[in-house]
């Protein structure tokens, strides 16, 4: 699902962002580019880094 409309970031996306590295929601923004323009979205991307940070 779209985690971010602005961007066009999946919640996937995140995910992978974090399988391939990233280890903070500062870093998973700087890749992915999620919340990096209305900021909506950033309530749900942090639970996503957060969720999938917790099971990696
Ligand atoms: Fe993510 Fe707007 S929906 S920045």
């Amino acid at each position: 699902m779209y985690v971010c409309l602005c961007q066009g970031v999946t919640d996937g996306q995140i995910r992978d962002a974090i399988y391939d590295g990233c280890c903070s929601y500062r870093e998973v923004r700087e890749t992915t580019g999620v919340a990096t323009q209305c900021g909506k979205c950033a309530c749900v991307a942090k639970q996503v880094v957060r969720e999938t940070l917790s099971d990696v």
